[in-house]
């Protein structure tokens, strides 16, 4: 699986003995074989060849009825089918956001850090993008008021529940207050749940951002890349008719028809036949102990200097270490060690966050975990050592 010229390895190529961090995805050994084949094998038997056809722009309407049963029963909320556009996942749904609602050279609002692959899009579409700092409470509301005396964007880009990179979780009130600002500085929010199912701690997160469409001024983005495999490309747009009609009725769809009728037909069944719901029982028992293995080893081996916070969610622990070290440095040595991470600077849209590094538990397994912080340590220590 580690040859770099194996062409059946896409995105990902790992040089063998690397323990990188910075794979923010599932583990070869995550990716459910088995339940694809099951629920493949139920759609191709039947008769029903309809999913091979053009689907409908919205998506086919029988698979976003069960995603709704399924997103009703996680959100503890209730979600409806016509709520719903399918994507080719949550980066092809971002991206068409920005087609549909964003002209180049409009400014737009990002959380400081924010997912670098984001801020790649948005760079794409020659978007100017300010940043809003963070703190243990997700998003700093009084810092956008602020901004916002100053400059209109035309859409916030937030990743509400266990953010990428921070992992961090915006509070209840503050997504009260952030849509309440959108409507009164018409802009539009993209929420980027796609971890907001992926829950390891006692208590649920806050409701969704999906919770606010009805206000109108809100996309929430979800994707089946965290929940069951990125290589489906497979996600959704919910959000309320006014916006929902502007997005279905784009040439892209008119064209092509809906983004992804053959996959979402294969998930309608994984999902009927609660397959689903017992990959994502799966992940968050596999991820809360990795979770737990490598704040552990993080706790033991690494400095006191050095901070994180045990998150409730998602994929990532975020290392904040004292000013002076350059993480990106850092990066180069550790790679002599076998061991990889992202710097921080790839998750600021203004060349900071240098002292920082994310570290992802998704990929590799509780063994590799603790041997992957044993070696970090020793880089991190004679880093340090040298400063
Ligand atoms: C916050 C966030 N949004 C979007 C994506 C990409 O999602 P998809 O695979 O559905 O395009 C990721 C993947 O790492 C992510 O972390």
């Amino acid at each position: 699986m580690n040859n770099p010229n194996d062409p059946r390895i896409a995105q990902l190529n790992l040089p063998p003995g690397m323990i990188d961090f910075g794979a923010g995805q599932p583990s070869p050994a995550l990716l459910p074989l088995a339940l694809l084949k099951e629920a493949a094998d139920s759609r191709l038997d039947g008769n029903d060849p309809s999913f091979l056809a053009y689907g409908t722009n919205q998506g086919d309407g029988y698979f976003r009825t069960a995603l709704a049963g399924l997103l009703s029963e996680h959100y503890r909320l209730q979600v409806e089918a016509d709520q719903l556009f399918v994507t080719a996942g949550a980066s092809t749904g971002l991206d068409l956001l920005c087609t549909l609602f964003a002209r180049p050279g409009d400014t737009i609002f990002v959380e400081e850090p924010s997912y670098f692959l984001a801020l790649r899009i948005f760079t794409d579409h020659h978007l100017k993008i300010i940043s809003l700092p963070m703190d243990a409470g997700g998003l700093i509301i009084e810092a956008l008021e602020e901004k916002l005396t100053r400059r209109r964007p035309v859409f916030l880009y937030t990743i509400p529940t266990f953010h990428n990179p921070s992992s961090v979780t915006l509070g209840a009130e503050r997504r009260k207050q952030l849509v309440e600002l959108s409507r009164k500085h018409n802009f539009l929010i993209f929420a980027d749940e796609v971890y907001h199912l992926l829950n390891y701690g006692p208590e649920p997160p806050p409701p969704p951002m999906a919770s606010f469409i009805s206000l109108d001024t809100v996309f929430s983005l979800g994707s089946f890349s965290k929940i069951l495999a990125p290589g489906l490309r497979l996600g959704w747009i919910q959000t309320g008719p006014r916006l929902l009609k502007q997005i279905v009725d784009c040439g892209l769809l008119d064209s092509g028809g809906g983004l992804n009728p053959f996959t979402s037909a294969v998930v309608r069944s994984a999902i009927e036949k609660g397959l689903q719901h017992s990959q994502l029982a799966t992940l968050r028992a596999t991820y809360t102990e990795r979770k737990g293995a490598l704040s552990n080893a993080l706790k033991e081996y690494l400095p006191e200097s050095i901070r994180f916070v045990e998150p409730d969610g998602g994929f990532f622990i975020w290392l904040v270490f004292p000013e002076k070290v350059d993480t990106k440095r850092m990066l180069i040595e550790a790679r002599q060690k076998n061991v990889g991470f992202l710097p921080g600077v790839k998750f600021s849209s203004r060349s900071g966050l240098n002292n920082c590094a994310r570290l992802s538990f998704s990929y590799f397994d509780v063994a590799e975990l603790e041997e992957g912080a044993r070696r970090l340590s020793e880089v991190v220590k004679a880093h340090m050592n040298d400063k």
